[in-house]
């Protein structure tokens, strides 16, 4: 069959299905110059590794997208990383955003939130509220979303080692608005073996991490079906310094691990497949990151498929969100920034993404004022609204340059893989400093070139300006530990400390034995417990993971 009977076929079977559910956007699209844009393109004639390597979207190996008719049917989610400071104040930046027309949220936490520490630990002096929202307790939560209907919004939180706790508080918060668990839709970031490897907001050793995950898996399959579980990042494995490949190849690995780890823990893997999700850096060479995109998605197709024999479509689909490179923002001339975040949200779009996070001008200074952060939202919107580049699917595939990009971040990525495989999978890889190695000898080959000026950063090592840094930078104001501490102090003397005791005690023996902890952790939480009393519960039966030092 020629790949023009096979379009046709996709058309009539695939695309009918979806748009007489989900019709596109506009009944047609056109140029400037009234030329219709057809929804997909394909090559003339036979072409068997037409059909191998690309195949059409919304089927496998997704190759050129995961949904059939991607952004002609619906726009990547807008969903911009915002927090910090109190719950109230994170909560008025949320309602300014979903006014300002994104389409999901994506809640960013204080340090000792993410590290399992009340505001009111010695470990938490300085850091409340400074990277992100401070999440003491339910109470917290109940702010954060104050007017945020939970039955109609997503909610991405960037949380790990602590994910049980916070998804535990957002269904409790979903039931005291009147929605059940089954309502609500979001992702929780629970990767935690990028954390042991690059990003470090890890608490426990790695099983019982595994464990936690796992019983957030099975968990979720019957009590929160529309809930993403996991988020498996690449992000800061790129932020660290690592490759493009090297990006592909970590988190695959990773990916590989967590679908391991539950198959073992006793799950069918089209239980809970469909609702692993993943998360990419958007960098700078537009070319090589939309190649990298469809490297990823094509390899992890293949490897759900044939390494672990899913028969559900969906567990076979690469499903991402994407956020530009915070390393390449510059403090020097950060207007240059746009400019930056621009052509890394379109290699995010032009490379199919499904929810995308645009930073800011000024985040190599701050957190991100509302005017910039705005700017970052219209950056979207310009690329989504006037563009074009979401008018028709995969439109770079057939270039020469693309095709050939993404065979060799797919190969080179493969064989990553099989070293890792190798060494024992990306655990075991990762304990001994493996991954770790590879990203640090990236890191140091760029920054040297950059040193050299071999890799020129406008405004910084050439085309410079005598600079003044901008004026109105979002500082957090130190308030904000008093206040959240007073917050949390209070709420202790009104809760019923018995029931809080009474629920610890039964997560702790739930720990020592192998039931699934969320429903206790969701116990505690509805009791008002904190975050950090569940976070010292079961440290004292998992202990602390210790750092592997790389040298
Ligand atoms: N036709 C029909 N249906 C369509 C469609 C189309 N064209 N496009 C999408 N849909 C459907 C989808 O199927 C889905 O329905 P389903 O859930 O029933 O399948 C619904 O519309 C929503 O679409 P998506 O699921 O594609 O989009 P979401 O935005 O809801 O989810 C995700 C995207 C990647 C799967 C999800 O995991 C997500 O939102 N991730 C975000 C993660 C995030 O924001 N992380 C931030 C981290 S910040 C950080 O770590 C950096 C810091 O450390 C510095």
């Amino acid at each position: 069959m020629s790949i023009q009977d096979e379009k046709k076929r996709w058309q009539e079977q695939t695309i009918a299905k979806v748009v007489a559910k989900n019709p596109e956007r506009k009944p047609t699209f056109n140029t400037t110059s009234d030329i219709e844009v057809e929804r997909l393109y394909v090559p003339e004639g036979e072409d068997s590794a037409y059909a191998e390597k690309l195949g059409f979207p919304g089927e496998y190996p997704f190759t050129r997208g995961v949904q059939p008719t991607m952004y002609r049917g619906r726009f990547w989610t807008m969903r911009q990383y915002a927090g910090f400071g109190t719950a109230k104040e994170s909560n008025e930046r949320y309602r300014y955003l979903l006014e300002q027309g994104q389409t999901g949220l994506s809640v960013a936490f204080d340090l000792p939130t993410q590290m399992g520490y009340d505001s009111d630990s010695a470990m938490a002096d300085g850091e409340v509220g400074k990277v992100g929202v401070a999440i003491d307790s339910l109470a917290d939560m109940e702010i954060l979303f104050d007017q945020i209907p939970l039955d109609k919004v997503s909610t991405s939180m960037t949380i790990n080692a602590t994910a049980a706790v916070l998804l535990a508080m957002y269904i409790a918060v979903a039931e005291k608005q009147g929605y059940t668990s089954q309502q609500v839709m979001g992702t929780i970031q629970n990767d935690i073996l990028k954390e042991y490897m690059a990003r470090g907001t890890y608490i426990y050793p790695p099983r019982e991490s595994m464990r936690i995950i796992t019983d957030i898996f099975a968990f979720c399959k019957d009590q929160v079906p529309k809930w993403n579980t996991i988020s498996i990042s690449g992000y800061h494995i790129r932020e660290a310094g690592s490759s493009a490949v090297q990006e592909v190849a970590f988190t695959l690995a990773d990916g590989i691990a967590y679908v391991e780890a539950a198959v073992k823990a006793g799950l069918d893997v089209d239980d809970f497949a469909p609702r692993l999700a993943f998360f990419f850096n958007a960098h700078n060479n537009l070319l090589e990151e939309v190649a990298k995109f469809r490297a990823a998605r094509r390899l992890w197709a293949k490897i759900m498929k044939e390494r672990f024999g899913a028969k559900n479509p969906r567990s076979w689909m690469l499903r991402f969100h994407t956020q530009t490179a915070g390393c390449t923002l510059t403090a020097q001339q950060p207007d240059n920034n746009i400019m930056r975040v621009t052509i890394q949200a379109l290699a995010a779009v032009l490379g199919g993404t499904q929810s995308l996070h645009t930073n800011s001008r000024d985040e190599a200074l701050a957190l991100p004022t509302e005017e910039s952060v705005r700017i970052a939202l219209r950056t979207q919107q310009v690329i989504a609204y006037e563009s074009g580049a979401a008018d028709s699917i995969d439109p770079l595939a057939g270039s020469y340059m693309v095709e050939s990009l993404t065979d060799q971040i797919e190969e080179q990525a493969s064989d990553y893989i099989r070293r890792i495989d190798d060494l024992g999978g990306a655990a075991e890889a990762i304990s001994r400093g493996f991954q770790q190695k590879e990203i640090q000898d990236s890191a140091y080959a760029y920054q040297k070139a950059v040193e050299t000026s071999d890799q020129v950063i406008v405004g910084v090592n050439r085309f410079t300006v005598k600079g003044v840094p901008p004026k109105d930078l979002l500082k957090v104001k130190p308030e904000v530990e008093i206040a959240q501490k007073k917050s949390l102090a209070a709420l202790k003397a009104k809760r019923d400390n018995g029931a809080v005791e009474q629920k610890l005690a039964a997560l702790k023996i739930a720990a020592q034995g192998s039931d699934n902890l969320m429903p206790f952790i969701l116990d505690a939480v509805k009791v008002y417990a904190s975050l950090g009393e569940i976070s010292d519960t079961l440290r004292a039966v998992f202990g602390e993971h210790q750092e592997t030092v790389v040298l």
